[in-house]
């Protein structure tokens, strides 16, 4: 049976106290509707409608949501009335599962489950999971048969109900068909006047729809962010989930806690990587990688054997197999370095490509430079790359030298083998293994004095 994921995500989030749309807030660096799209998308459903109000326009230009459909819900009158905006859009014959925006860690086989629960619409399947705090969610209300009679939401329920810890994660599987007409029918007379969804199971039990209750594997899947504390729940729960991944595939991790992946990453055998580590976007690191304490890498991909040492920046750089980085070190985006280069402390690195063997390891600015084979780049020079309007390049050739402090002022070729004196200001091309310096004279001064304190009168 073809299937129509509905995703709801116009709500408010009051109880974030944020001028950010709940749906909006990050965990790992992207928005909560963000994760939910994303595990929709692995369940290769035939459409995927997003139900939006709440931040309107904002929540759509903020997502990667290719080949979502959005419906507005322009007032948020509950979850049932949201899903019933969305509605027009699903054909009868498909099998419609709903999934909340606030819910950002659900996984795909405990979705497939969902849908084998609904048996091909003949059935209306919930997600239940059972709490140890069920404060706040609605509560799975089964007769003594252990049958699902209907859901209670908190705020209705009597003591006894509130006393039930299986709740609803707000996940529910149904045919399209069926669940048009139940939402027909919902009434807002209960105690925070909405059309609730929940209301649909009473309807379907009476209908003599079996309702099937599955139940997730842990609460840590399905809670619902509606505060800044859960939102750091669930990051904690991603952080950990991620790290566990990674662990299970041989990484090293000093502390899982203070580890966090965002994106995907690949790794070879034998990583190993210190605290404080964040790794964004796409990142591949390769076999017997090391990573030092407080480095940040963002989409970049590091082969094998290279050392990344404390306090490095990386983003959207490449690093050759057995270079080393760092401490210190700032690679920023079409960073290219090759095998066994050495980029150190205070090196900022920008749209370069410095090829095997060539060193800069302290405090330099490379930026759009093509560095040779075995360079040597002396301490605190310099590319300058921009004339306050354009940017220029800057090409050294195999093999030179660049003594300390040197400017190289863009655009200029630096000839292979040559040798650039300490401190000197280049603005001219310089030839093949000759010295090239540009400094004026040192002179000593005989009789100078030094200025003596005047006295204050
Ligand atoms: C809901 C469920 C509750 C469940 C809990 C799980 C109902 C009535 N209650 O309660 O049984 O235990 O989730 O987390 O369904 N939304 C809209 N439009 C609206 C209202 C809500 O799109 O008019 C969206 C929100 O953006 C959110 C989701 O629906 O993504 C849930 O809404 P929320 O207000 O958080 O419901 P809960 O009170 O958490
Ligand atoms: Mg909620």
């Amino acid at each position: 049976m073809p299937i129509s994921v509905v995703i709801l995500a116009a709500g408010q989030g009051k109880r974030m106290k944020s001028d950010l749309p709940k749906v909006l807030q990050p965990v790992a660096g992207r928005p909560l509707l963000q994760h939910v799209i994303d595990s929709a998308r692995e369940l290769a459903a035939s459409d995927i409608q997003v139900v939006y109000g709440h931040g309107g326009e904002r929540v759509r230009e903020a997502l990667d949501a290719e080949n979502v459909a959005w419906t507005l819900q322009a007032e948020q009158l509950g979850t049932g009335h949201a899903v019933q905006q969305a509605m027009p859009a699903v054909p009868d014959d498909h099998l419609v599962l709903i999934m909340f925006g606030d819910v950002p860690l659900v996984q795909a086989a405990t979705m497939q489950r969902l849908i084998e629960a609904a048996a091909g619409g003949e059935a209306l399947g919930v997600l239940s999971v059972r709490m140890r705090d069920p404060t706040g969610y609605g509560r799975i209300v089964r007769d003594r048969a252990g049958t699902v009679a209907r859901i209670v939401e908190h705020k209705d329920a009597n003591q006894k109900e509130r006393a039930i810890d299986e709740v609803n994660t707000g996940l529910m599987a149904a045919s399209a068909k069926r669940m048009r007409e139940w939402l027909a029918q919902l009434r807002n007379d209960n105690a925070q006047g909405e059309y609730y969804l929940t209301d649909v199971v009473v309807m379907a039990a009476k209908a003599g729809l079996k309702v099937n209750a599955i139940l997730a594997d842990s609460e840590d899947e399905v809670l619902g962010v509606n505060d800044k504390v859960q939102l750091a729940e669930v990051e904690a729960i991603y952080r950990k989930r991620r790290a566990t991944e990674l662990m299970l595939q041989g990484v090293t991790l000093v502390d899982p806690s203070r580890f966090d992946a965002r994106g995907p990453v690949t790794v070879g055998r034998d990583v190993h990587i210190d605290v404080n580590v964040v790794l964004d976007g796409k990142v591949s690191l390769g076999n017997r990688v090391r990573i030092g304490p407080n480095v940040v890498i963002r989409d970049s991909e590091i082969a094998d054997d290279v050392e990344i040492h404390a306090n490095c920046v990386l983003d959207r750089a490449r690093v050759g197999a057995r270079a080393i980085v760092g401490p210190y070190a700032r690679l920023r985006p079409d960073t290219v370095l090759h095998e066994e280069v050495h980029v150190g402390n205070f090196v900022e690195v920008k749209k370069s490509e410095l090829h095997r063997g060539a060193k800069a390891n302290h405090l330099s600015y490379l930026g759009d430079a093509t560095v040779g084979e075995r360079v040597n780049v002396g301490a605190g020079t310099i590319t300058c790359n921009y004339d306050g309007v354009n940017k220029w390049r800057t090409e050294i050739g195999a093999g030179a030298f660049i003594g300390s402090g040197a400017m190289l002022v863009a655009p200029v070729k630096i000839g292979a083998g040559a040798t650039i004196g300490a401190g000197s200001t280049i603005t001219k091309d310089t030839p093949d293994d000759k010295l090239t310096l540009e400094r004026s004279k040192q002179l000593t001064l005989d009789g100078w004095k030094r200025p003596v304190k005047q006295p204050k009168d």
